[in-house]
């Protein structure tokens, strides 16, 4: 039985297995496998499990469920994502890629909530004390009554934390960074991260205070990414946004006191992050008018309404398979639109290198986004610019029928608030389905097909089309739809 001393964990999702492979069964990733030791297991065997326990309660489903109380943070945009704070007692994990910007974040949450005059700690285990007070300084907060420590032992954080009574919240920059002596296995392993992660969450709830756990994103699998948290805490947040932009997204994944998939957004500035109180206009602000491929979402994030740009780019490609190159959406998605586009509107897009782009870094799941991606690219395929007073929002269906979309409403008014003057969306349901309320100064086109979508570039489309065939005779008759996901 003792004969396996080691095991294989994935360090993205946690799953193990007894010899080593290249790609993970439980999460498909390559590489993130590593060797750990077994743990044998300490505290009550078997015998002890057997006898000597309580009696469970047992209670009926009615009686008291007050709201829970919170402990707001004082920045809007992340008390949204929260659900309208930070829940005493509860585990929050923020994840993303390393430079993103969560310690600056959460130096900026703390120092507010310290301020406000709740006993906030900050336990460092990346940066040393003067980094941290460096950052503060940087950011203005040098001032706010915030109790600082580095530490990476969580023997000693445990006992620290023990002796604190009025803690109302603590902050453990990264998880990762910790480690237990009476683990074999090296700090950042599946099995310490998960272990130092059980022990400070367990602390919280019996303590009362609101812990936020830290979680850099890994790629290479030699530190255990956040995912093997997320069943552990209450939230997960995930930082998201490209280092190269100024705006972060901060996006709820999981929340026990609050909305999934609910956004929040900030602008890394010289002075830290700060909130953008109207995303809308913060996506829309670099767009042109009149430039073909171009074409506005109106998409709910959360409870939110947010418009966004989607671009795309077609260019002839130079021989080999096409490329396929998407940011901020599904590129298997992108490959069942243009299969769509060309099987039910005849359209030749296959030959093409296609580019999209969801403009300012978000990143879109929703099916809704279908009729702007078609529209965008409709658009590039004809080089005629979609009307920009004009929203954009439906789903695509394979035989190319636009389906209902939820919250038509909240996103006509969203595009009316920003000055749009027209949305193509769904046809209504005969019957059943509700009209969205008219809005003053907008005008709805309602269609029930793609080829409703395509008719107004298709003249263009069809010259276009002709030109490309003279040009290379039978190149659009041997061009096969692009079925399979391209990265
Ligand atoms: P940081 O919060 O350290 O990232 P993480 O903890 O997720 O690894 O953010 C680091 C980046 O943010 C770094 O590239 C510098 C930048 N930054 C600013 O642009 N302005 C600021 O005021 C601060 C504090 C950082
Ligand atoms: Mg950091």
């Amino acid at each position: 039985m003792a004969k396996d001393r080691t095991r294989y964990v994935c360090q993205a999702c946690g799953a193990v297995f007894p010899k080593w492979q290249g790609r993970c069964d439980g999460c498909g990733e390559w590489n993130t496998l590593s060797e750990e030791a077994v743990e044998t297991p300490r505290g009550p065997g078997p015998a002890a499990r057997a006898g000597g326990g309580r009696r469970v309660e047992f209670v009926g489903l009615q009686g008291e469920a007050p709201p829970p109380a919170r402990i707001p943070t004082e920045l809007a945009e992340l008390d949204r994502v929260l659900g309208g704070g930070i829940v005493p007692a509860s585990a929050v994990l923020v994840g993303g890629d390393p430079g993103i910007g969560k310690s600056t974040i959460l130096l900026q949450a703390a120092a507010r909530i310290a301020t406000a005059g709740r006993r906030t700690l900050y336990i460092s285990g990346e940066e040393a004390v003067e980094q941290v007070r460096l950052r503060a300084r940087r950011l203005g907060l040098e001032t706010a009554p915030l109790a600082l420590a580095a530490a990476t032992a969580l023997r000693d954080i445990v006992a620290s934390l023990e002796q604190e009574r009025e803690a109302a919240l603590v902050i453990i920059d990264s998880i990762q960074t910790l480690w237990l002596d009476a683990l074999d296995s090296a700090p950042g392993t599946v099995a310490q991260v998960r272990t130092c992660a059980a022990e400070l969450i367990r602390l919280a709830k019996s303590r009362g205070f609101a812990l936020v756990l830290v979680g850099h994103v890994t790629k290479e699998g030699t530190l255990a990414g956040p995912r093997v948290l997320e069943h552990m805490v209450d939230a997960t947040l995930y930082f998201e946004g490209d280092r190269g932009h100024q705006f972060r997204i901060l996006r709820a994944v999981k929340n026990r006191f609050g909305a999934t998939d609910e956004i929040g957004v900030f602008e890394m500035t010289e002075r830290g992050l700060v909130e953008v109180l109207n995303p809308s206009a913060l996506f829309l602000a670099e767009r042109r008018g009149n430039v073909a491929g171009s074409a506005v979402f109106a998409g709910i994030e959360g409870t939110r309404p947010v418009l966004v740009e989607v671009q795309a780019l077609l260019a002839p490609s130079a021989g080999g398979s096409p490329r396929r190159q998407v940011v901020g959406w599904d590129s298997g998605r992108l490959a069942m639109l243009m299969a769509v586009l060309e099987a039910r509107c005849g359209m030749t897009l296959g030959m093409n290198d296609v580019y999209l782009n969801i403009a300012g870094g978000l990143r879109i799941a929703e099916p809704a986004a279908d009729l702007a991606v078609a529209a965008a690219l409709v658009s590039a395929a004809t080089d005629r610019p979609t009307d920009p007073g004009m929203v954009y929002f439906g789903e695509v269906g394979l035989s190319g029928e636009i389906r209902q979309v939820s919250q038509a409403e909240a996103r006509l008014r969203e595009a009316q608030k920003l000055g749009f003057t027209a949305a193509t969306l769904p046809r209504r349901l005969a019957r059943g389905g509700r009209a969205p309320a008219a809005l003053d100064g907008l005008r709805p086109t309602e269609i029930g097909h793609i080829a409703d979508l395509v008719a107004p570039f298709a003249a263009r489309a069809e010259r276009r089309a002709g030109r490309a065939e003279a040009a290379k005779p039978g190149a659009a008759k041997a061009e096969a739809v692009e079925a399979g996901p391209a990265g």
